[in-house]
């Protein structure tokens, strides 16, 4: 390189005018206004307009002809003010342009298969195989530098509180966060396997019985899962971990770094404490345990209010000790036949068998069911949704609850974003109080809603030798606008207990040895109580960034096939790399 950099793309302004400088970045766009040749030059830093006038530097201005997007150059020239009217406000460099005097060509561009601009959006493929490119739009990199100030704010404030940032390894052992294991082959140990870590969560336990009581650690956890937008098979936790501590003092250290994190990046005020409400309130007034708290449209059970009625659908059902609930989905009234065909339709994704609706007018409700609502049936139901003309009742029943419940929790998103009632605020919400047990059909044994090392409540330790799909646990979700940001727990610390756990989960003694024996042993030395909880710093950052996707915000993703397309990875191995591994393949075809 001949010429070297003062100055950035984002950076001069008027108090630069006259004053000699040189731009390195790449051409963003190039016009040429009456032989004068005009381009935008860009590096992650902004834009800037650099001149070429053929008056001027005829060998410089033959040079900028041939220039083609995404060039790489050097300009040295000078700062001067743009004529009057052609200033650009919208730009931090839009008063000032630069007169080329000197021009280096670093390198050339084939032409771009993707537009590096935020405007022009190419197909999601495209920009993963050529993620260099998409990178370097101006949105991407906005993206990245959020990022890099959110993990960088994390560092500083957990060093504030004292909290040791401890790494963990990545050649580890399954730990059951309840996905799939990444698995490594060891060259050392022919037939033994090595697991990536779901997350640290053993370890961290094991760093509290080692005595450092305030840990913490951003780290990449592995996950063979179906994947979605939110969901990465490798993504980023902001993992913590906390000895002689209660749930509370969890939630204010979490409370106190997101609104650090909010004033930092976004300039907000996040009110604190967050509030507060159960898994059962959630479920119940919700429908799922991440309630988007921005909007109402809560729901309501109808069941007592319709059992008197002659709707036999309904009456089957409450019978049968299911339930039937209800959305009032205000001045909606209006809704067509063909809305209300589409949300039935909608509804049957989530199991539902169909949705009833009933419209409230001047007279009272009309649908094509309320003939078998009696008059006091009807005013009942009128009053408990709160009902009033122009409203729309919309009903799911079942004799699985909680398929009344996850259908119309869908429902009551789908109807939000249909009415546009999201606005742009964050709601935050923690979620206490999950049960610690579901029972898995498919596995026909208890699994822990959590991990298995989540301590049940006191007062609920009775139930595990009773009724253990009763028992509640001391975890706790963190949830913004219904996405869920971190889960944590207060953890057994006492070795009969785990070993208790690891029974009811039908793990025997035996197989919790193999599995977890270092972290049963670890208890029997003295382990203090603990507790902590994980972040999601990629959901964190797609927030904050106001992205759904948290491919947005990570640098290389992979797709929903768990590919990255510009390495062209997972691939082939060399016959050699098996054989030094001990291995040979044998692909098993399913089926
Ligand atoms: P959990 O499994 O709830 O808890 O994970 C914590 C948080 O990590 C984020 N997350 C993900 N983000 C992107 N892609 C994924 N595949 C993915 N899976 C999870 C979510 C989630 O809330 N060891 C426990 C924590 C603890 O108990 O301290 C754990 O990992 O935001």
């Amino acid at each position: 390189m001949r010429l070297k950099r003062t100055n950035s793309c984002g950076e001069l302004a008027k108090e630069h005018i006259k004053k000699e400088i040189c731009l390195m970045g790449w051409v963003s766009s190039s016009r040429d206004h009456g032989g004068i040749i005009f381009i935008d030059l860009r590096d992650m830093y902004g834009l800037t307009q650099i001149v070429f006038d053929p008056g001027h530097k005829k060998k410089e201005h033959c040079a900028a002809e041939t220039l083609r997007r995404e060039d790489v150059i050097a300009v040295k020239g000078k700062v001067r003010a743009r004529g009057k009217g052609l200033e650009n406000p919208k730009l931090k460099t839009g008063q000032i342009e630069v007169l080329v005097d000197e021009i280096e060509v670093l390198n050339k561009a084939e032409t771009p298969p993707l537009e590096v601009e935020d405007r022009i959006e190419a197909n999601e493929d495209v920009r993963l195989k050529y993620r260099y490119l998409d990178l370097r739009r101006p949105c991407m990199q906005h993206n990245i530098l959020v990022r890099h100030k959110a993990v960088k704010f994390v560092r500083d404030y957990f060093d504030n509180l004292g909290f040791l940032e401890i790494e963990t390894p990545i050649l580890g052992k399954s730990t059951p966060e309840g996905a799939r294991d990444y698995l490594v082959p060891s060259r050392v140990n022919p037939g033994k396997f090595y697991a990536l870590p779901q997350s640290p969560q053993i370890l961290k336990q094991i760093c509290m019985i080692s005595g450092f009581d305030k840990y913490f650690q951003v780290v990449k956890c592995f996950r063979d899962e179906d994947l979605r937008a939110d969901r990465q098979p490798e993504f980023t936790q902001i993992d913590i971990e906390m000895s002689f501590i209660e749930q509370e003092d969890i939630c204010l250290v979490v409370e106190g770094l997101i609104k650090g994190v909010w004033k930092k990046i976004l300039g907000k005020d996040v009110k604190v404490p967050f509030r507060k409400i159960t898994y059962q309130e959630s479920m119940d007034k919700y429908g799922t345990d991440k309630p988007d708290l921005r909007f109402g449209l809560k729901l309501v059970d109808v069941s007592n209010a319709v059992k008197k009625s002659s709707f036999e659908v309904f009456t089957n059902i409450i019978r049968g000790k299911g339930k039937v609930k209800c959305i009032n989905a205000k001045k909606c009234g209006g809704f067509s036949r063909k809305i209300l065909d589409e949300l039935i339709e909608f509804v049957k994704i989530y199991d539902a068998k169909g949705m009833a609706w009933m419209k409230v007018t001047e007279k009272g409700l009309e649908s094509n069911i309320v003939k078998y609502f009696n008059e006091k049936v009807q005013k009942e139901l009128i009053k408990v949704t709160d009902a009033e003309k122009d409203d729309i009742l919309l009903f799911v029943a079942d004799h699985k609850h909680h398929i009344v419940d996850v259908a119309l929790g869908h429902l009551r998103n789908e109807l939000a974003r249909r009415l546009k009632l999201c606005g742009k605020g964050h709601s935050f919400v923690w979620v206490t109080d999950f049960p610690l047990l579901e029972f898995d059909e498919d596995e026909q044994r208890h699994v822990a809603v959590h991990h298995p090392f989540t301590s049940p409540k006191d007062k609920d330790l009775k139930l595990l030798d009773s009724d253990v799909e009763k028992a509640r646990a001391k975890a706790y979700d963190l949830t913004v606008n219904g996405v869920e940001i971190g889960g944590g727990s207060i953890r057994i610390h006492k070795p009969e207990l785990q070993k208790k756990m690891f029974r009811i989960l039908g793990i025997s003694d035996k197989d919790a040895m193999k599995k977890f024996g270092f972290l049963i042993n670890a208890f029997k030395y003295g382990a203090p109580p603990h507790g902590g909880i994980a972040l999601g710093l990629d959901r964190i950052v797609a927030i904050l960034t106001g992205n759904t996707s948290i491919r947005e915000v990570i640098a290389f993703p992979k797709t929903k096939n768990a590919e990255d397309l510009m390495m062209e990875t997972p691939s082939d191995v060399e016959e050699k790399q098996l054989k030094e591994l001990n291995m040979k393949l044998d692909l098993v075809k399913k089926g």
